[in-house]
């Protein structure tokens, strides 16, 4: 027996007023670490004992005020920061409206704490060992003795003072209480595979079982009444319209935003006296207006603009675009030619938005004058 360590001291009362009387004198003889073991609770009992109320009260307070701080916080950042709504006239942030929540989040996040501080702090889960386990003494006080037990780490520990204390209140049995092995080597358990394999087992199993109870039990077709509802598709025949059609034009005179249409149909010279070139001449742009010349002219008009045409004879050869003439065309009779076409050149404005037509036509200036180098544009 010499090697093994104490734990402590025990003695066993018969009566429920024995333990209680036990109690407060052991507390008032100073012992700290001690502890009473009965098979029912024992009215009165923490006051006898002179117990402080639990600190697990202070991990809930302070878990719970951090939880609803948390999900004001987020509300506050979400609905009055982040993407800022008003509904109904309401400042961004109202905290009324909060206020459910808020609650929720408290209550949910101070019990949850509260669960796992008792489970995993007070408790030590998942070591489940302790020096009582086993012994004579804990068996009688699990069914109708009454036991006290003072530890022998105890600051006021002597043996024999307590073995006179225990006697003096007239204990039936005394019994000193020794630590097993195990519980000597004792290490938190909370790392050990075995425990992690058990936490990866139950979470794969309720995963599982969500996946399951949700994606197939009870799955519903989800809200989609916004896809499936009555319209009118591309091309379909209406029953609304006396012609039957689906599609519309638009109210005659309707100028799309940002557009105005093009006003010179007939009249390229008028064209070419109005309009004024608005796209600067820029690397960007004349990359821009070759791209689209090399896909759309070139074909025909050939990647000089020479007019030797990649068609074969299948379509007319069209003019040189190095003629005097079109070199003494403005921009704007140009863009006549791209917007309308000419005799059976066809119009590319569907093609070419407005401001690809110009950059085409910078484009076109740059080959005329690589075509036509003057002395001066060596140097
Ligand atoms: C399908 C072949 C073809 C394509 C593609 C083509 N053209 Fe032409 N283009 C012609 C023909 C043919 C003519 C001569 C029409 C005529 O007889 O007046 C012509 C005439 C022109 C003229 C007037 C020339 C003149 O001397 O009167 C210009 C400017 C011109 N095209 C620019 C362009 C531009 C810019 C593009 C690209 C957006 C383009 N063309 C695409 C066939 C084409």
């Amino acid at each position: 027996m010499s090697d093994k360590i104490l734990y402590g001291y025990s003695a066993i009362f018969d009566k429920p007023d024995d333990i209680i009387k036990a109690a407060k004198t052991v507390a008032e003889h100073g012992y700290k670490k001690y502890d009473v073991n009965t098979p029912y609770p024992i009215h009165g009992m923490n006051n006898a004992m002179k117990l402080k109320p639990s600190k697990l009260g202070y991990i809930s307070l302070i878990v719970g005020l951090s939880g609803a701080l948390a999900a004001i916080l987020t509300m506050w950042w979400m609905s009055a920061v982040d993407y800022p709504i008003v509904y109904g006239g309401k400042p961004f942030f109202s905290f009324p409206a909060y206020i459910p929540v808020v609650f929720e989040v408290t209550v949910l996040s101070a019990s949850i704490a509260t669960v796992l501080a008792m489970l995993f702090i007070f408790f030590k889960f998942p070591n489940n060992s302790h020096p009582l386990q086993g012994t004579e003494y804990l068996k009688k006080v699990s069914s109708d003795k009454y036991g006290i037990i003072i530890l022998a780490d105890d600051e006021k520990y002597n043996e024999n003072e307590v073995k006179n204390l225990f006697q003096s209140l007239n204990a039936s049995e005394l019994e000193p209480i020794y630590w097993d092995n195990d519980e000597i080597n004792h290490k938190h358990k909370i790392f050990e595979p075995k425990f992690i394999l058990f936490l990866v087992v139950v979470a794969i199993l309720n995963s599982g079982a969500v996946y399951f109870v949700y994606n197939k039990l009870l799955f519903m077709v989800p809200f989609n009444w916004m896809m499936e509802q009555e319209r009118q598709n591309v091309q379909q025949k209406s029953l609304i319209f006396s012609d039957g059609f689906g599609m519309r034009t638009p109210v005659e005179g309707t100028i799309a935003r940002g557009h105005l249409p093009y006003q010179f149909y007939g009249k390229p010279d008028l064209a070419g006296e109005k309009l004024i070139n608005p796209i600067p001449v820029s690397k960007s742009s004349l990359k821009l207006g070759q791209e689209k010349y090399d896909t759309y002219c070139s074909p025909c008009h050939d990647y000089h603009g020479t007019g030797q045409s990649r068609l074969n004879g299948q379509f007319p050869n069209p003019p040189s675009l190095h003629s005097e003439k079109l070199r003494s065309w403005s921009d704007g009779r140009i863009f006549a030619v791209i917007t309308e076409g000419q005799n059976v050149m066809p119009s590319y404005s569907t093609q070419l938005t407005e401001d690809e037509r110009w950059a085409v036509i910078n484009y076109i200036r740059v080959l005329q004058r690589a075509m036509n180098a003057k002395e001066s544009d060596i140097k």
